[in-house]
């Protein structure tokens, strides 16, 4: 794995021109003892996957990537690497869009512009359930060049809002972002900054929300995240339930 250097730090990265999918390939990769943190990056993939069990069309032109960090946490407190996760994939957006991008975050990590999905997380933790350190696998994508077809859902990519970014450069971004994310999240100890920074970027208070959660759909309002970073949906009847699985439809 080769050692790359982005604007503030040294990282192991490995580049590909195709894999089945850079989550599938970093956890072989840890099974085959590679230590944390190192980069795994695709051109495409040709069984990307996606949350819920769903596929991740993934042709190239878009970013495809990757992480595996170590993390001191366990249990629910690892919930919390989806929040700090999509403020790193918004931070780098931002950072190297060409043109005023309206991002929002979708719980648990969805990013978007204006409804339309433009990325997505999958974290897959790959230790023991009670291990006191967490080996983590965190795979992001990215539309730059297209939106895949997805039914019943919009997407949207960069150049579809006339930002022209360069792969590596959002890639760089990324790497940047996510480890100054990490350590203000700090394993866990410091949620509370993670939950008002996501709440900051995220749908307002009181925004109208659907969650599907297994076969039951629960509509309500949004009303913000629990301290473990739950989503807490205001339901009609002004009881808050929280939702700690399921999606916003
Ligand atoms: C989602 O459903 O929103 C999550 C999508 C995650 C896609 C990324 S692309 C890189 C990594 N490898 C995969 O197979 N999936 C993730």
């Amino acid at each position: 794995m080769r050692e790359e250097t982005t604007n503030k730090s040294t990282v192991k990265i490995e580049h590909f021109e195709s894999l089945s999918s850079t989550n599938e390939y970093t956890k072989q990769c840890l099974e085959n003892g590679a230590s944390c943190p190192f980069w795994i990056v695709s051109d495409e993939q040709t069984s990307g996957r996606g949350r819920q069990g769903r596929d991740w069309v993934s042709i190239k032109g878009n970013l495809y990537t990757s992480t595996a960090q170590l993390i001191k946490a366990n249990g629910s407190t690892l919930s919390g690497l989806s929040l700090v996760t999509a403020l790193a994939v918004y931070e780098a957006i931002q950072q190297t869009s060409s043109a005023p991008l309206e991002l929002t975050l979708k719980w648990p990590n969805d990013i978007l512009i204006k409804e339309a999905k433009l990325g997505g997380i999958l974290i897959e933790n790959v230790s023991e359930p009670n291990a006191q350190v967490s080996e983590v696998v965190i795979g992001v994508g990215i539309n730059i060049q297209s939106s895949p077809v997805v039914e019943g859902r919009d997407t949207t990519c960069l150049a579809d809002q006339q930002s022209f970014v360069k792969r590596d450069d959002l890639l760089n971004a990324l790497i940047e972002a996510l480890d100054m994310w990490l350590k203000r999240w700090d394993n866990g100890n410091n949620f509370t900054e993670i939950k008002n920074a996501w709440c900051e970027r995220a749908a307002t208070i009181g925004a109208p929300l659907s969650v599907r959660v297994g076969q039951e759909r629960l509509t309500g309002k949004f009303a913000g995240l629990d301290e473990k970073g739950a989503l807490k949906l205001e339901l009609e009847d002004k009881t808050i339930k929280l939702i700690t699985g399921g999606e916003i439809i």
